[in-house]
C-alpha cells in the first residue's frame, strides 16, 4: 500500500507561538505590568477564555465589527452556545457581579494579563490570538480614574523603554451620542452621492464607523463633519474638562482627537488610546480604553460607573524590538564542565548546591568531551568555569577557570560553593526581577548598561509580521 504523504503541522493563520527567543520581551512586559498594576493599588483577576456567548451579545454590542465578523463562538457538547472570549472588559464585569464584589471596597482594581482570540484578518500587529494586559477599576465615576488608568498605563510602556502619547476624546452620554450620530448622519446624507453603497450602509447602521474609515475620500468630508465634543450634555463636558486638566497639571502628553470612538458599544464619556510616539503613519494603537458606566448594570448589575484599559502585548513586544529595547535575560555567573560519569555526578551535586545558594550556574550535563563544554561556556560569556576533569576527581579537586584571563586554580571540591561565592561578583542588572522592580524614570532604559553583556537576544530575527 502507498504510503500516506503527510505534511508537518502548521500554525493555525493569524497564530503565533512565542518562542524562546521572544520570552525575555515578553517576561519584561508581565514583570511590568505585575509590578506597577501593584503599586497603583490593582489585584490581579482572571476569567476563562470560554465564556457563555450571550455575555458578549449583551456587552460588545451587535453591530461593532467584533460581534459581526470576529468571534470564535461555537454550540459545546452540552448544547450551550459558547465563545472564546474577545476582549476581556465583559468578563471582568461579569465577574465583579458574579461574586458581589459590589459589596467590597469601593472602586475594585483589577488587572488580567492573557490570551483572546478576534477572528481578524491577519496583518502586521493583528492576529487572531491577541494577548492584552488589561486594568478596570469599577465603582467610580471619578475623573481622576482615566487619569490614573493612563498614567499607569504609560508607565508599562516607559518601564518597557517606550514612549507613548495619548489620544483622547468624550462619547458623551447616551443622549449625546444620540444627538450626533443624527448630526453625523444629516451632515452625511447631504453627500451621499460621495459615498459607496458599502459606506452608505455603514452610515445607516453605524454611523460612527465612519470616523474610524481609511478611506482618503471620508477623511476629506469629516474636515467638515460635526464633532461630537460639540454635542456633549453638560455634565459629560465638565467630566471630560476635569479629566483634561489632570492631563495638563501632570504634563502628560495628550491629543484630542475627535474622531476617536473606539469599535466597542459599551463606552460613554471619556475614551482614550495610548500610542508610540514614533507610529509615525498611525497605523496601530499599543492600547486602547475609557469608561463604560452602564455595562455594569447592562450586565444585570446594580447602576455602577467604571472605566478601564487594555494593551496588546504583541504589539507592545514588536515595537520594543523596533525600537531596539534589549530586555534583560537570564545570565549564568558559572558553568560547570565534567569529563567521564563519576565527574558527571560530582557535577550534578554541584548544580544543586549552588543552586541553593542563589548562584546561577549554566551546564552541559549531556555531553561528554570537555572542549564542546569549553566552548559552550565561551560562547555564553561566563566569569568563571568550574572543571572536573580525571585528575580533580581523583584528588577530590575542582578547577576554577577565571574565563577573563585564563588563571586557573585548583580547590577542594568541598570548598567550591564558597570559593565560587567569594569570585561571583553579582551583575544585579542582568537579572530580570529586580531589574523590573525599578520604576523610577532615570532607573528604567537599562538598554547600555544591557549593551555590553553576552547572550542578549538583541539579534533576534524579528519574525512576528510576516504572516
Ligand atoms: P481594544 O481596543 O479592542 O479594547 O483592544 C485593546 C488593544 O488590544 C488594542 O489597542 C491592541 O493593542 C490590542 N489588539 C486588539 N486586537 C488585536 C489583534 N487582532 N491583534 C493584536 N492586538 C490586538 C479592548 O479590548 C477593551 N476591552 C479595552 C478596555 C478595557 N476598555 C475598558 N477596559
Amino acid at each position: 500500500m502507498a504510503k500516506e504523504v503527510t505534511q508537518p503541522p502548521q500554525l493555525l493563520r493569524g497564530m503565533k507561538d512565542i518562542q524562546p527567543a521572544d520570552w525575555p520581551y515578553w517576561h519584561r512586559v508581565f514583570d511590568a505590568v505585575r509590578d506597577l498594576a501593584g503599586v497603583y493599588g490593582f489585584e490581579r483577576v482572571e476569567t476563562p477564555i470560554l465564556e457563555a456567548s450571550s455575555l458578549f451579545n449583551r456587552s460588545i454590542g451587535q453591530d461593532t465589527e467584533i460581534m459581526e465578523k470576529q468571534m470564535y463562538s461555537f454550540v459545546d457538547k452540552s448544547g450551550d452556545s459558547v465563545s472564546l472570549r474577545p476582549e476581556g472588559t465583559a468578563s471582568v464585569v461579569r465577574s465583579y457581579i458574579e461574586h458581589g464584589m459590589l459589596n467590597l471596597p469601593q472602586p475594585v482594581k483589577l488587572y488580567y494579563l492573557g490570551p483572546f482570540f478576534r477572528h481578524e484578518r491577519p496583518q502586521a500587529g493583528r492576529y487572531r490570538q491577541l494577548w492584552q494586559f488589561g486594568l478596570e477599576v469599577i465603582g467610580t465615576d471619578q475623573p481622576v480614574t482615566e487619569v490614573q488608568l493612563i498614567l499607569l498605563a504609560r508607565a508599562v510602556y516607559q518601564v518597557c523603554g517606550l514612549d507613548s502619547r495619548v489620544q483622547i476624546n468624550s462619547l458623551g452620554d447616551k443622549a449625546s451620542r444620540t444627538a450626533y450620530i443624527k448630526a453625523l448622519q444629516a451632515f452625511f446624507r447631504t453627500r451621499k452621492s460621495e459615498l459607496t453603497e458599502e459606506q452608505r450602509e455603514v452610515l445607516l447602521k453605524t454611523p460612527l464607523r465612519l470616523l474610524d474609515s481609511k478611506d482618503p475620500k471620508i477623511l476629506e468630508l469629516l474636515t467638515d463633519a460635526p464633532q461630537i465634543v460639540d454635542h456633549l450634555d453638560d455634565a459629560s463636558r465638565q467630566h471630560f474638562v476635569k479629566v483634561l486638566e489632570y492631563l495638563d497639571e501632570l504634563e502628560v502628553p495628550y491629543v484630542l482627537n475627535p474622531r476617536l470612538v473606539r469599535g466597542l458599544d459599551y463606552y460613554n464619556r471619556t475614551v482614550f488610546e495610548i500610542w508610540s510616539v514614533d507610529d509615525e503613519l498611525g497605523q496601530s494603537a499599543l492600547g486602547g480604553g475609557g469608561r463604560y458606566d452602564g455595562l455594569v448594570e447592562q450586565l444585570g448589575g446594580r447602576p455602577t460607573p467604571a472605566a478601564g484599559f487594555a494593551g496588546g502585548i504583541e504589539r507592545l513586544v514588536n515595537k520594543m524590538k523596533e525600537s531596539g529595547v534589549v530586555p534583560p535575560v537570564w545570565h549564568p555567573e558559572v558553568f560547570l564542565a565534567q569529563l567521564g560519569e563519576p565527574a558527571r555526578k560530582k557535577m550534578l551535586k554541584l548544580f544543586e548546591a549552588l543552586r541553593s545558594e542563589g548562584i546561577r550556574a549554566s551546564e552541559s550535563m549531556t555531553k561528554d568531551g570537555l572542549k564542546p563544554q569549553l566552548e559552550m561556556a565561551n560562547k555564553l560569556g561566563v566569569p568563571y568555569t568550574l572543571i572536573i576533569g580525571q585528575k580533580e576527581l581523583m584528588d577530590d579537586t575542582i578547577l576554577i577557570r577565571d574565563m577573563e584571563n585564563g588563571i586557573q586554580e585548583i580547590v577542594p571540591y568541598d570548598k567550591a560553593v564558597a570559593e565560587v561565592k567569594k569570585r561571583v561578583s553579582r551583575v544585579q542588572a542582568n537579572s530580570i526581577r529586580p531589574v523590573i522592580g525599578q520604576i523610577k524614570p532615570d532607573r528604567v532604559d537599562l538598554t547600555d548598561k544591557l549593551e555590553d553583556l553576552p547572550l542578549l537576544a538583541k539579534d533576534h530575527d524579528p519574525d512576528i509580521d510576516n504572516e
